[in-house]
């Protein structure tokens, strides 16, 4: 039998990168618990598809905390109430403190909408665009202290296309963030990654997935 690792998802808003996570871990049998989605927002829509799908959850929202310390602490206590191998961040807009980040070193992924290290920050669409790349992407990482340069584990490419607006763009990257962020954490559960300094390696039976 596999190990059960449980995992903690992050969301502020829609939440399709963590409903893409949640019908794959179902409909591929993965030995997770996904243990809570927790919403740093009343109003994330992803939070009902949560709760229609038996997962607990729980609103830490950042409006109610007047720094960023007592924000984060706050949410450290939210999440470690379910104890998770893994802190799962989809679409989760925070900035985040190094202690918070600290206290998950190694086991805290996030997705970010372009190829890293282009792009970094917000708006990512639209700095590709501005830029005039031919190709854009997402990348899944490790999340460090340093916003957005983390160890990376899966990166997807795609063409920008002269018709393009920040729209179709954003599209055609979000489709692909629904594969390779399930893929991702999925090799984390299966206990498919290590780090090795800011490289991660990943099993070479993970390749079949
Ligand atoms: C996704 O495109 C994700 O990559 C991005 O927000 C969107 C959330 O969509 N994340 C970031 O920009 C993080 N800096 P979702 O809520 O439907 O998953």
């Amino acid at each position: 039998m596999p190990t059960m690792r449980s995992i903690v998802i992050l969301i502020s808003g829609r939440g399709s990168n963590m409903e893409a996570i949640v019908r794959a871990a179902q409909a591929e049998h993965w030995p997770v618990s996904i243990a809570a989605v927790i919403s740093n927002r009343t109003d994330s829509a992803g939070l009902e598809f949560a709760r229609r799908h038996g997962i607990a959850t729980a609103i830490v929202a950042n409006k109610d905390y007047p720094t960023r310390e007592q924000f984060d602490t706050a949410l450290r206590a939210a999440i470690d109430v379910f104890a998770p191998d893994l802190v799962v961040l989809a679409g989760f807009m925070r900035i985040l403190t190094t202690p918070f980040v600290e206290h998950y070193a190694g086991r805290m992924l996030n997705i970010h909408p372009s190829l890293l290290p282009s792009f970094p920050g917000l708006a990512t669409h639209r700095q590709a665009l501005a830029a005039g790349v031919r190709l854009h992407g997402a990348t899944v990482h490790f999340v460090t202290p340093d916003l957005d340069h983390g160890p990376i584990v899966a990166q997807v490419a795609v063409p920008v296309l002269d018709s393009d607006s920040e729209e179709t763009l954003a599209g055609r990257v979000l489709d692909q963030e629904h594969l390779i962020y399930p893929r991702a954490v999925r090799w984390f559960v299966e206990g498919k990654l290590s780090l090795d300094g800011n490289r991660v390696r990943l099993d070479p039976s993970a390749e079949q997935v």
